[in-house]
């Protein structure tokens, strides 16, 4: 791991592999360890960099609320110090809320788009309440709750038990704290339809056909929004994490894709 200081705060990333950068962005409450397959394998010809949201993994918060533009901007600041003008931009759930606010913030920046098992909208007035209570709860009992919470939802059904003992652990290692305030954050998340409609680089999006909390309608609606000329893979035996549940088809989609 390798780390940047960000107006006096530690922003840790990974970087592997050579070539056309790829930026891949964690969802919630994970870290950048996320990506293992992926960091594990890059694709051929690929320099991948995989920061750790501020607040979560090694990164550390700060005193600012957390948002999907403080993470975006994080990320901003990481391809400026790595030299990179442009990069292919990624992410997994909140982590794809992150990408289209970098997306917003500064499209100059972005080549191609990786949107995974995430959404375009905002949250209604319903999912903003739930966000609060599940802040609140965080801030009151810890990460348990959420972790109780999340974890039937996170994969599918048959995912192998080594894969759901890790995916746990890595849950129950975030700080309940910074849950609450990305909670918080993803509750007031812009909407991103009109960002992604206006989108004309290249873009891919995925989705585990058995994704509960991002289905596959929500998948429709961004491929949709990028004008059609965007694959939509749906991974048959993943749930909302398919980066990690089905790697292989994940990461050649990812190598396809990238090779155009
Ligand atoms: C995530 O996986 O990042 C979150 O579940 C996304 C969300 O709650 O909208």
């Amino acid at each position: 791991m390798a780390h940047l200081t960000i107006d006096g705060r530690a922003y840790h990333y990974r970087e592997v592999g050579e070539g056309q950068p790829l930026l891949l962005l964690h969802g919630f409450p994970l870290t950048g360890a996320s990506f293992w397959p992926q960091l594990d394998a890059p694709p051929n010809g690929v320099r991948l960099i995989v920061p750790d949201h501020r607040g979560f993994g090694q990164s550390a918060r700060g005193d600012d609320a957390l948002s999907m533009d403080a993470f975006a901007s994080d990320a901003l600041v990481l391809l400026d110090a790595l030299q990179i003008t442009r990069a292919a931009v990624g992410g997994v759930s909140m982590g794809g809320y992150a990408a289209m606010a970098l997306l917003r913030l500064d499209p100059a920046r972005v080549s191609k788009l990786v949107l995974i098992d995430t959404q375009a909208g905002a949250d209604d007035a319903a999912g903003k309440a739930r966000r609060e209570a599940v802040a609140v709860e965080l801030e009151a009992k810890g990460i348990s709750p959420l972790v109780e919470a999340m974890m039937p939802k996170l994969l599918s059904k048959n995912a192998p038990e080594a894969l759901r003992g890790r995916v746990e652990a890595m849950l129950r290692s975030a700080d309940p704290t910074s849950a609450a305030a990305a909670s918080r954050a993803m509750a007031t998340r812009e909407d991103s339809k009109e960002i992604l409609s206006r989108f004309a680089g290249a873009a891919l999006v995925v989705v585990g056909a058995d994704d509960v909390i991002t289905p596959r309608a929500k998948a429709k609606e961004m491929a949709e929004l990028l004008e059609g000329s965007c694959p939509l893979l749906e991974i048959d035996g993943a749930g909302h994490l398919s980066n990690l549940e089905k790697p292989e088809a994940f990461n050649h989609a990812l190598s396809e894709f990238l090779a155009i």
